[in-house]
């Protein structure tokens, strides 16, 4: 998603811009640029291809300013093209850098052709150029807030006027934006990790905040235009990536850092105790009797497992939502709900803005789970757990699903334990179960040799279906989720149960049906369900715990799992197929770690 980074500085600051946009390049983008100020006009450097594309661009044009903007671009207005890259200016005087989507782009638009501004992009970001330039008479912040006052959207936004030097403007609206604070310089960016190294002191905006940025500091307004002085936050950046060592992609090497991340995760869960989601929650907790649990993707995934674990463990009523549809509506609420917002990035616009809805409709008990400390979620909730699973790369979510379950399963066993229904053996159990899962994990982990087998076969497929009951559905579904991510194979996933009531009219030798075959109490009635398959000719991929007795043979192929692993099995059952999708990804020759079309952080609608 698009990245943003500017400067303000009295020495040059383009090698500081183009080492923020490669820390931003995580997220995803289809396209970079920089702009400089510089005496006569603004001068820019876009590219099509990567940010090291870029950096040569820069150099071979000797690019270089004291004030300047740059960006990642991933399009939502335009297609990737040259002229749609930011940055974008107006008239030679205004240059932007915008993340977000202007809704009301096409009348603004049409109001400014009418006024003789000529539009070279696609983008909509232009008509925010314009806009601010139309109202530029000599003070940048005065133009950017009456420009950002005609919006209709979300954006945050980077902004310098080629008539005033030593001049940053920025502003934000839904999309996240974040003051950067140096010695003598200071900094915009879309998040903390651009501008590692450049400082550690932040300040992050709040909706309807302008930041007006000189090299020696900065001013804040509020939407109204007051003055208001925003918390200064000391932030001590996680440890960088570090290489890929004997890993081709850092999907692979995430995969195999699920072990660690996820004991790292539950270090700090000895004893379950209500203190692991800061201080005071106990009393809030017990006045809890139902949980939301909401988030997008992988992580609502993570949510529709954890379903299974609120209800059995902490015997509470539990609804998992998708934060892009709740958010839209008027749901009965109760204010004894806990909300839970799942999240690695914590800055996924749906979810933050699930969060908001659910403020605004009362609801004051919410807890963030999350990969990223500093992050917008983490801040807007009452109490949070953070994951250690350390800086998730790779665009397909695989380390931070399996530490976001962990972290659930902690919260649900806590709830338990304070609302009496968890006895203290039943939580020693846990304990000990949780305390076995790195080595479990790990055990599942060496099974990759017959994971590849399994990709080499299904890598030439086009379609494939994949089964689950109960927690495992989930498991299913996120399967299904990697191997369209990063293979491009349509893959769906279906209840195994719900097969003959419509999937199954899709079931031919041709289609490979892959299926999460945990020991418990369902395997029955899947083995049914895998036999429906069979004889309607299908191939079947099974991922079993020893002691189910599925036996490979004919059109059916089985890989063994450890021993039924009790409620954290589907931890385990979700790596052969993170394993399977990376493979047949790699055998296909796409690009891993930044699949087309998506973000590492969906920080738009
Ligand atoms: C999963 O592989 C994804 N890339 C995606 O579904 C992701 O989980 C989703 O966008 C939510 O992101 P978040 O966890 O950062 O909120």
């Amino acid at each position: 998603m698009c990245g943003i980074v500017g400067a303000v500085s009295q020495r040059d600051i383009v090698p500081t811009l183009i080492e923020g946009l490669r820390r931003l390049e995580y997220r995803g983008y289809d396209s970079c640029g920089v702009a400089v100020h510089r005496d006569g006009a603004p001068r820019r450097a876009r590219s099509m291809a990567r940010v090291n594309a870029l950096a040569r661009t820069a150099a071979d044009m000797q690019l270089e300013g004291l004030t300047g903007i740059a960006h990642t671009r991933w399009a939502t207005h335009g297609l990737p093209a040259m002229q749609n890259a930011h940055p974008i200016f107006s008239r030679e005087l205004i240059a932007v850098v915008h993340n977000g989507i202007i809704e009301n782009h096409e009348p603004l638009r049409t109001m400014l052709i009418g006024r003789g501004y000529e539009f070279v992009s696609q983008t909509d970001t232009e008509v925010v150029a314009h806009l601010i330039h139309a109202f530029y008479h000599g003070d940048l912040l005065a133009a950017v807030r009456a420009a950002t006052a005609l919006l209709h959207g979300s954006y945050a936004i980077a902004v310098f006027s080629n008539d005033e030097p030593q001049r940053m403007v920025g502003a934000r609206q839904g999309s996240p934006l974040v003051v950067g604070i140096g010695a003598e310089e200071s900094f915009l960016a879309s998040d903390v990790l651009a501008l590692e190294g450049s400082t550690d002191r932040f300040i992050f905006l709040e909706d309807g905040d302008s930041a007006d940025l000189t090299p020696s500091g900065v001013r804040i307004c509020d939407r109204d235009g007051n003055h208001v002085r925003r918390p200064e936050r000391s932030v001590v950046q996680p440890r960088a990536e570090g290489s890929l060592g004997e890993y081709r992609h850092y999907m692979q090497k995430e995969i195999f850092e699920q072990p660690d991340a996820v004991a790292q995760t539950i270090a700090e869960a000895e004893p379950l105790s209500t203190l692991l989601f800061k201080a005071r929650s106990r009393d809030a907790f017990d006045a809890i009797d139902n949980v939301l649990l909401l988030g997008c993707g992988t992580s609502h995934y993570s949510g529709q497992v954890a379903k299974h674990w609120f209800e059995s463990i902490a015997r509470l009523p539990v609804q998992v939502e998708i934060a892009s549809e709740y958010r839209y509506r008027q749901p009965v609420e109760s204010s004894r709900t806990l909300v839970v917002v799942i999240s690695q990035s914590g800055e996924t616009a749906d979810t933050l803005a699930a969060l908001k809805h659910a403020q605004a409709l009362g609801h004051e008990h919410t807890l963030a789970i999350c990969n990223v400390a500093a992050s917008a979620m983490m801040r807007a909730t009452k109490w949070s757990f953070l994951t250690k699973a350390g800086r998730e790369i790779g665009v397909a979510s695989t380390k931070a699903f399996t530490t976001q379950l962990a972290a659930l399963f902690v919260l649900a066993a806590t709830l338990g334990r304070i609302r009496g229904v968890v006895t203290a053996e039943q939580e020693a159990r846990y304990r000990l179960q949780l305390d076995e899962l790195p080595a479990a994990l790990r055990a599942v982990l060496a099974l990759e040799p017959q994971v590849i087998a399994w990709a080499n076969e299904l890598a030439m497929c086009e379609h494939v279906l994949f089964l689950g009951r109960g927690p495992h559905l989930a498991i299913a579904l996120e399967g299904a989720l990697k191997l369209k991510e990063i293979s491009y194979i349509h893959a769906e996933a279906f209840p195994a149960g719900e097969l003959k009531h419509g999937p199954l009219a899709l079931v031919t030798s041709a289609m490979p049906v892959v299926v999460c075959a945990p020991n418990d109490g369902l395997v029955d009635k899947l083995k049914s369900n895998m036999e429906e398959v069979r004889a309607r000719g299908g191939r079947l991929y099974v991922i079993a715990d020893v002691g189910t007795h599925i036996e490979p043979g004919e059109s059916m192929s089985v890989i063994e799992l450890p021993p039924y692993f009790g409620p954290l099995s589907s931890l385990l059952h979700v790596l052969p197929l993170q394993l399977l999708a990376y493979h047949a990804a790699c055998i296909r020759g796409t690009d891993v770690d930044k699949p087309r079309n998506l973000a590492k952080s969906v920080t738009v609608d």
